[in-house]
């Protein structure tokens, strides 16, 4: 496993960041517009989905983030022919899909969660899979259980080696009903991959149904599935024999838009992000709004804003779809540190990802963590051992500090965090934000951000 400043350094310099760390000036408001692209959620599964279909796929809006370029390699290293065309059109010929070794796979796949998701349309392909040790941002176990089980349900034999885990599928692949125990994002894509060309009819009930999620079952759709979703997180999939190449341009990258907008807030600014839509970001609007932030919608995006006035304290509990997305907790926090009262975020998706307040506390913010569930109802995490709840205490007035990057949307809400300080702050492995941030450095330079980058 590589070190988290390697993991930075890869993932930063694959999309032209030389920079290991920013020096930010604090104080200024952000203030001005940018443009989103493809949610990354979702995007690397479509480019995945390409290798079901017998003829080229073409996905636009893709944005130039390390984890697309991840997918691409591992794309490549399987025979997929992945080409660019204009700024952000991605096409995906899977004419000549071949076995690739484990080695290989193993160097491709780098911090990437995704290499699991190509185990069904492989196995369809060519009749065996391989998933390395797998990476993805540390804010917890994230284990692939529900995937393996899924994978077994379908007629798969995994067979554990030591360096990760093989894949076959002997008497082929056959529709199957599945329960997950809990809704996981990555098990559902999983599944709806598999089963659109296995054999026969599946029922996956406790499925997860993201708009990401909902976005890959057009995209599957437009390829020849056929795939029903009834209201109580129950997918039906009819398998098909062949599916075809797919045209489309992807959903939006909430997170990135969540993101931008607790930017504005924490920084008191103003930042139109374009692209953004009110319909997938409900949950967030209300909570935003309940903080004392405001929001204009329009056609081509959502304008965020600091109205003036004291920020209000919110209780916040994590969950799956259509409740409040997990990965808009860390960047939120930075806000809720200047909230007048006490805020509580009760993370109920992932045991482990308030990492990243340990830099907010040397801030100077007042946030302490639990065990306990606070703010609601208990959660998977209630009887374990981690600190899962966050009580925030405010206002506070940040001053600048030195903070390591810890995962993702961590490293989005120190970079927030040193510009709403006073003072001077360095950010170090920054390199990480660009697994899912397009452009974020050219971005807070738009809207004004005061830094420099060093090597
Ligand atoms: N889980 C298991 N076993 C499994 C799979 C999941 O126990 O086999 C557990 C996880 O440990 C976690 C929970 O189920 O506690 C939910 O995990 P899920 O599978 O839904 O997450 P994921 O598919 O690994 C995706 C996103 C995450 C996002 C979550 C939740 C991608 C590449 N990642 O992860 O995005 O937070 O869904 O919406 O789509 C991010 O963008 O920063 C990020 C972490």
């Amino acid at each position: 496993m590589n070190t988290l400043l390697e993991d930075a350094q890869a993932a930063g310099a694959s999309v032209g960041l030389t920079a290991d760390r920013i020096t930010l000036q604090g104080g200024k408001p952000l203030v001005g517009r940018i443009e989103l692209k493809g949610a990354k959620n979702l995007v690397t599964k479509a480019m995945v989905a390409a290798l079901l279909g017998e003829t080229p796929s073409e996905l636009r809006s893709v944005p130039e983030i390390s984890d697309v370029r991840v997918v691409k390699g591992l794309l490549e290293v399987h025979g997929v022919k992945v080409s660019s065309v204009g700024d952000d059109t991605l096409l995906l010929d899977p004419s000549n899909v071949e076995s690739a070794h484990f080695e290989v796979i193993d160097a491709y796949a780098g911090s990437s969660r995704i290499p699991i998701l190509f185990c069904g349309p492989l196995l369809h392909r060519l009749g065996e899979a391989f998933i390395p040790d797998l990476g993805g941002c540390r804010i917890g176990d994230r284990p692939i259980d529900f995937h393996l089980d899924g994978l077994r349900r379908f007629g798969a034999v995994v067979d554990k080696q030591p360096q990760g885990i093989r894949l076959t599928a002997p008497n082929g692949l056959k529709g199957a009903k599945i329960e997950l125990p809990y809704p996981s994002v990555g098990a559902t894509e999983q599944v709806l991959l598999t089963a659109v060309r296995a054999e026969g009819t599946t029922e996956l009930r406790n499925a997860a149904v993201e708009p990401e999620i909902m976005d890959l079952i057009n995209i599957l759709q437009k390829m020849g599935a056929i795939i029903s979703v009834d209201t109580d997180r129950v997918i039906r999939i009819e398998g098909v024999e062949r599916l075809e190449g797919y045209k489309h341009t992807a959903l939006f990258d909430r997170n990135e838009a969540a993101s931008w907008a607790a930017a504005a807030l924490a920084t008191n600014g103003d930042i139109f992000v374009g692209g953004a839509r009110q319909s997938e970001m409900l949950t967030f609007l209300n909570v935003y709004r309940k903080v004392g932030g405001a929001f204009e919608i329009q056609d081509d995006g959502i304008r965020f804003f600091h109205p003036g006035g004291k920020l209000k304290p919110v209780i916040i509990e994590t969950d799956v779809h259509p409740g409040f997305m997990t990965d808009w907790q860390q960047p939120l926090v930075v806000a809720l540190t200047k909230a007048e009262g006490v805020s509580i975020v009760h993370e109920t998706v992932y045991e482990q990802r308030f990492g990243f307040t340990d830099a907010l506390v040397d801030m100077g913010a007042q946030i302490q963590l639990h065990r306990e569930c606070l703010g609601g109802a208990e959660c998977r995490f209630g009887q374990r051992n981690f600190n899962h709840s966050a009580v925030i205490v405010g206002p506070t007035e940040l001053h600048g500090a030195d903070v390591v990057v810890p995962d993702l949307r961590g490293g989005f809400s120190h970079l927030i965090a040193a510009l709403s300080a006073e003072g001077t702050s360095t950010v170090s492995n920054v390199g990480i934000i660009a697994r899912g941030y397009e452009n974020f450095i050219e971005k807070l330079r738009a809207l004004g951000a005061d830094f420099v980058l060093e090597a």
